[in-house]
């Protein structure tokens, strides 16, 4: 069985749309987080000019990085550092239109000039964030909020 995806909209809102029951589909009848997390990337990588997109995983006291596509990343990440440790103790999703100007961001690689994190939630506990990272200033806001918020409630369905 062939998996594509295919994507032939335009605005940002239309790609989300068309890609959100193709990545539904692609993660519905496997059970290994992993793999989905995986193909998730992928997908989103791949839909988009994004420069990164991937996961970071609760372990012990720290975020370890999880599936992504793009640069090679730093590995750990603390609870309360960063924009993605942020997220993680406030639970919050986080829009950087700079990254420049967000205190204590981890720069994992120069070209990154705006980020997106989103929580990870399995049974209302916080599990990880998704991080998305842009080359652009300023390429994030709600609409990418709302439907990134909606990938990560797939990942572990009630
Ligand atoms: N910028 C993130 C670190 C992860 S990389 O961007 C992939 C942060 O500040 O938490």
């Amino acid at each position: 069985m062939t998996h594509e995806i295919i994507i032939s909209a335009q605005t940002k809102e239309e790609i989300y749309k068309e890609l959100l029951p193709q990545i539904k589909y692609l993660i519905e009848d496997e059970t290994v987080i992993m793999a989905n997390l995986a193909n998730i990337a992928a997908a989103l990588k791949t839909s988009f000019d994004f420069l990164w997109v991937g996961f970071y995983l609760a372990k012990g006291n720290q975020l370890v990085l999880g599936p992504f596509q793009g640069p090679v990343a730093c590995t750990r990440i603390d609870f309360n550092k960063g924009v993605c440790g942020t997220s993680y103790s406030s639970q919050k999703a986080i829009i950087v239109p700079d990254v420049e100007v967000f205190p204590g961001h981890i720069a994992c690689s120069n070209a990154s000039k705006s980020e997106i994190v989103i929580p990870i939630y399995n049974n209302a506990a916080i599990v990880g964030v998704l991080d998305v990272d842009s080359h652009s200033l300023n390429n994030f806001d709600t609409i990418d909020e709302y439907y990134l918020t909606k990938v990560c409630a797939m990942i572990f369905p009630i």
